[in-house]
Parts: structure tokens; sequence; C-alpha cells
């Protein structure tokens, strides 16, 4: 951890007060017509997309179609299969299969892999398929993504390099707290083949992060460089956020969501208590309808509302406070947080239009400094919804 985030600073961050907006009660009937409308925008818009996929964001709203080439391309797969799941209809199951046989050539191409986002592309398309149907095609994909990823791993500063070749000055020895939705791909591959080596880097990662991307009120750089010769940490930077000193909530949620899905693989409790840190400088920072703006340092004003953000911190608190003691005071706070505002999001977030290839989600922003999917849908806040409706009506295995 930082050396400012000493063991009493992290149980005095891990212990504060929260908002008490939320009394936790679930209204089974809301979740339900929203996961009704989330399953016939699915049908809707495989009808639409056929063999090609949702962009990242949504323009007017609409998500122009693309072929297998972004980082984003994950989550349309991780939705049909949470719909296979929700439903047992064998047309999102036969989409999704088609979809890992593109996720395999795209490995074996390398095409467009370039970068870390292996782990959500795999994950969600690969991962789930073989978790659901053992289907081996889709675990040599699988297998082949992790190594891809493995191959970004930088020794000397333990890392996972984010974006750009090895080699580019721009990018070299720069960690993302993005990349803790990646690596459990790694820690899969581990699991898979008995290979130590995917898990060994994984957890580099993940304590690099604990210690450089955490700061010591509780927030998150998006982005952080090392010097990738000596491994030396250099300095904290944005990427997506308003500026290099304030918090992007996105990658907070990443954090918030990153953090327990390692603890998942490798039982190390000091990662809950740090996602229990970012929990609690992101709930304290939510405007009234408690639905994050794009950066934390906004908490009233005009400023748009990033709901993918919401959504993805919403999964985050539902992996987090099972997983905490039942003693635990903030335990059931995390709980009636989550489900606070996966039901805000399913009344007032939902997009009600039917045009083919309409987004779910409204209200997110991809890139604010860039202009791009400013209040718009993003695939990920599409996917994360439902992942959220999955998590709170049945008791579900993670793809992750
Ligand atoms: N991982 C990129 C983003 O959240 O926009």
């Amino acid at each position: 951890m930082s050396p400012s985030l000493n063991s009493a600073r992290i149980e005095a961050l891990a212990s504060e007060r929260l908002p008490q907006r939320w009394n936790g009660a679930i209204d089974r009937a809301l979740l339900a017509r929203a996961t009704a409308q989330v399953l016939l925008s699915i049908d809707r818009n495989l009808q639409y997309f056929g063999e090609r996929f949702p962009a990242p964001s949504t323009s007017g709203q609409v998500y122009p179609a693309i072929g297998n080439v972004e980082w984003t391309n994950g989550f349309w797969s991780g939705m049909l299969w949470l719909a296979y799941e929700l439903s047992g209809a064998d047309h999102y199951r036969a989409a999704a299969e088609r979809q890992v046989r593109s996720f395999h050539a795209r490995q074996a191409n390398r095409q467009e892999t370039n970068h870390h986002d292996l782990g959500f592309l795999y994950s969600l398309s690969c991962v789930a398929a073989h978790r659901l149907t053992g289907d081996p095609l889709a675990a040599e994909a699988a297998m082949g993504a992790a190594r891809l990823l493995l191959e970004r791993y930088l020794p000397k500063a333990g890392i996972i390099q984010a974006w750009g070749e090895l080699s580019d000055p721009a990018q070299q020895g720069r960690m993302i707290i993005d990349c803790n939705l990646n690596l459990p791909l790694l820690y899969w591959a581990s699991e898979h083949s008995g290979d130590p080596s995917f898990r060994a880097a994984a957890e580099r990662h993940i304590e690099a992060a604990a210690r450089h991307i955490v700061r010591p009120d509780g927030s998150t750089f998006h982005t952080f460089f090392f010097d990738p010769a000596s491994g030396r940490p250099l300095q904290g930077k944005t990427h997506q956020g308003f500026a290099d000193d304030s918090c992007w909530a996105r990658g907070q949620a990443w954090g918030i969501a990153g953090f327990p899905l390692a603890y998942r693989y490798n039982s190390d409790s000091r990662l809950l208590d740090l996602a229990q840190v970012l929990a609690n400088y992101y709930l304290n920072r939510l405007p009234q309808d408690g639905i994050c703006y794009w950066d934390l340092m906004f908490t009233s004003g005009s400023e748009e509302r990033d709901s993918s953000a919401a959504a993805i911190a919403a999964c985050g608190l539902l992996e987090l406070a099972p997983r905490l003691a039942p003693g635990n005071p903030l335990r059931d706070s995390y709980q009636a947080a989550a489900v606070g505002i996966v039901q805000e999001l399913a009344q007032h977030y939902l997009n009600q239009a039917a045009a083919p290839g309409s987004g779910l989600l409204q209200h997110a922003v991809y890139h604010k400094p860039h202009g791009v999917g400013v209040d718009e849908c993003c695939i990920w806040g599409d996917y994360f919804f439902l992942e959220a409706l999955v998590r709170l009506q049945r008791d579900w295995q993670p793809y992750w």
C-alpha cells in the first residue's frame, strides 16, 4: 500500500460514515420490469447487429455497428451470456457462440490486441462460454488472450502496460486503474492451465495498483507511470478525468469492482479493506439521486453524470458486501447503496426508445476531455446494469 496509506489510515477511511440515503428495500417488480426491458432491447439489437457489434458509445443514443476491433466488444457477448442464463433461450447462446469463434480468430491473428483490455474482451466472451458450456475452443481463445496480456507485463515495474507498443515513449511504463478488471483473465489462465506465471503477474500488478494508484485520501489516479527500465514509480496522470489530481468517477468504480474480484482469486483481505476505502470515497461524493458525475470533483451542478460508472460501482459493492464479516458495520450499507443505485438507474436512466441499435443506460460519458460519447449510452454501462440486475435477482457466478 502507499506508505501514507498505512493500516491505521486504511482503518479510519474504511469506517467513514456514509450517507443514510438508501434503506435497502428491493423492489422486485421494478427489477423484473427492467430485466424484461433489457431482454427486449437485446433481442432487437441482435437482429440489428447480426454478426457485427455495437460501437463503444452511442451517437444520438444509437450504437453504430462495428467489427470485432474495439476494446469493448466483449460487453455485448457478456450481455448475450447473461440473457442466456436469465432466460435459457438458445438464440442468445447461439449468437454468443458465433462471437466466441470471432474472438478466437482475433487473438490468433493479433487483430487489435495491442493493449491490456484483453481481460474485458475475453472474460465476458470466452471465459464466460467456457464456464457455462465447457467449450474447449473458448478456453483456447481465452488462454491465447491471456498469453498476449502477459506479453505486456513489465517485470521491473511489476505492472501490465496499458496501451501502445512497449517501446512507445508516450505509453511506456503506464498502468491504469481500469486494468483491475483485466486481471481476472490472468488468474483464470493460471487456474485453467496450472501455469503460475499469469497469476504471479496479476499479483504484482494489483500490489502496484494498491501502492501507487490509490491515493492517501482513498481517491485514485486514473493512470500512473513507472520507469520501465528501473521500475521506479514516477507520477500519476489522468487520461479521461478532469485533472491529474481529480478523481475520474469510472476509474474509482473500476477500483471498487476490481479489488474484490482479485480477492475472489487470492483471498487477500487487504484488497477488501482497500475496496471499502474506495467505496467510501465514492459514496460520499454522490449527488442526491446517487448517480455520480463523470468526475467525483463534481457533486452538484450541470456537469454530465456517468451512469456507466454507477452501474460498475453497484456491481463492485455487490461483490464486496457479502465478502465482509457479518459484524462489519458497513456491510449492509454497501448492499443498500447498490440496491438504491440500481433501482434509480432502472427508474430514471433507461432509454425507452425502440429504434434498432438503441442503447440502454442513458447519461453515460465515455471520454469527456476528448468530447467522445458525452451524455450517451456506453456498451459497458448497459452490460454492468444487466450484471447488477442478475446479481440482485439470482445467485450468480461471475464470468470474471
Ligand atoms: N477502460 C476505458 C474506459 O473505462 O473508458
